[in-house]
């Protein structure tokens, strides 16, 4: 149905970038970012390298792979830093220099890893990459990171606090999920075809949507149907939606196109008159699937609008929930509404487009509303991305590298220690600009 069009789409846009130069990192180069963890320590510990897993064997369980990244600097990625808290046996990971500065003033020192480094990650959403999510456990202190939305949301419930994005890697498998040992980075859904290579180089300007172009995705609500119903179009959504069907409007879900552009791809939409359910997808199979369990377009075009079919150019994952019981999709940007809602499983990621707001949160006045875009500076362009490791993330000097190993450690803070009071520099703009909404958090003990 719409293949023709998506093939012909990709395959000039890989030609298109074949002859460009990529400010993506080499995806030839990436590496499983191992995890494991310590029930007695409480503790989640992550490596690139594989001794260093097996030799954690005794103490810590392995648990797969939780990410595709590199273990050298490559374009367009900066340091994801490693550091230990040996009294609170805590590994802890950020690619934030002051924030660096702030662990350790609190306990936290530098360990065994070369340049004191995890891996490198992207910044931002380019070239194929998804958000690592940062959650915090106080009680235990414990940080953990996960691409999975589903298993962050099971983690708020034990107790964990959501601390942000870490980073942006590219995903192990469709969910996020951490997946075993034959694992290879995840790339599309798997209906949607186009060469990892081809994906990770539509990152330059010029495969990029004017942003000035982007249009609401409204929101609404029917009680009665128990149906979530998303449409560019005001006019259906005022007159028909919420003046005739009784749907509340709920605020602008995301920000998209309503034209075809440089690198998206359809957003079908279907409705199923018996289930009360509007559903939507870029994958074809599942418009198939979709139609043949009773599911009908309900528009002409068939189309809500146009999005990103991965994550490039700054935009930020659509995320799709479920409710078994009532029969009703929701599509939300909004971690903590995905980890919030109750009776909804998260299916996975639907597509990728601008933000409403700072937390992804539907914004609810449509009078002057815009899509929020990443600080200038930070905007990600071949320049700027290419640039970007030496501005955002300074090396830090070595006066600041207090211990070398966990085992010198000896961290004896008697005072608790506060996480996320952050100094200002240039990743603060980016972490206000939402990516990161890094809680402030007192640890008693
Ligand atoms: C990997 O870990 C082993 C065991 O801890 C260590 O001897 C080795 O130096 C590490 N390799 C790198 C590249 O860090
Ligand atoms: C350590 O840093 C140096 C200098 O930036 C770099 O050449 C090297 O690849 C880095 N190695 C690792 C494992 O990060
Ligand atoms: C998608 O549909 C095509 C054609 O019907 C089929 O060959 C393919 O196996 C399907 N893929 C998935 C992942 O279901």
């Amino acid at each position: 149905m719409y293949s023709p069009t998506f093939v012909c789409l990709l395959s000039s846009l890989a030609l298109a970038l074949a002859n460009s130069n990529s400010p993506c990192a080499d995806i030839s180069s990436l590496v499983p970012f191992l995890r494991a963890y310590s029930s007695s320590k409480k503790d989640h510990f992550y490596t690139t390298n594989v001794s260093e897993m097996d030799n954690s064997a005794g103490v810590y369980s392995y648990e797969g792979e939780s990410a595709f990244l590199w273990s050298t600097p490559q374009a367009g990625t900066i340091p994801l830093f490693r550091l230990y808290n040996q009294k609170f046996t805590d590994h802890f990971y950020t690619m934030a220099s002051d924030e660096i500065l702030e662990m350790i003033n609190e306990g936290w020192t530098y360990d065994a890893a070369p340049n004191h480094t995890a891996g490198y990650v992207y910044p931002f959403s380019v070239c194929g990459a998804a958000p690592i999510y940062r959650l915090f456990n106080p009680t235990v202190v414990d940080h953990f990171y996960t691409m999975n939305i589903a298993e962050s949301q099971v983690a708020v419930q034990d107790g964990y606090q959501e601390q942000g994005i870490a980073g942006f890697a590219i995903l192990p498998s469709a969910n996020g999920g951490i997946v075993d040992n034959s694992a290879v980075p995840y790339f599309l859904p798997s209906t949607i075809v186009a060469s990892p290579e081809a994906q990770a180089s539509a990152t330059t300007s010029s495969s990029c949507v004017n942003n000035a172009n982007a249009t609401p995705l409204l929101r609404a609500y029917s009680s009665a149907g128990t149906d979530h119903f998303y449409t560019t179009n005001s006019i259906e959504m005022n007159a028909a939606a919420i003046a005739q069907d009784a749907y509340a409007f709920e605020g602008d879900a995301t920000f998209l196109w309503s034209t075809q552009e440089t690198s998206t791809v359809p957003l079908y939409r279907l409705y199923s008159k018996t289930a009360t359910d509007h559903f939507y997808t870029i994958d074809a199979n599942e418009t198939n699937e979709a139609l043949s369990l009773g599911y009908a377009f309900d528009t002409d075009s068939h189309i809500a609008g146009y999005v990103y079919p991965y994550s490039i150019c700054g935009a930020s994952p659509i995320y799709r929930l479920y409710s078994s019981s009532v029969l009703d999709h929701l599509y939300t940007m909004s971690q903590t509404e995905s980890a919030s809602t109750l009776g909804y499983v998260v299916e996975g990621i639907v597509g990728f487009a601008l933000l409403p707001s700072i937390d992804g949160q539907p914004q609810t006045s449509t009078v002057s509303a815009s899509p929020l875009l990443l600080p200038k500076s930070l905007e990600p362009t071949a320049a700027s991305i290419s640039g970007f490791p030496t501005t955002i993330a300074v090396y830090p000097p070595s006066s600041v590298v207090s211990s070398s190993s966990p085992t010198s450690n000896s961290a004896s803070s008697t005072t608790p220690p506060i996480l996320g009071a952050i100094v200002a520099n240039a990743i603060t703009s980016y972490r206000a600009s939402g990516v990161f909404a890094l809680v402030a958090v007192w640890i008693a003990l």
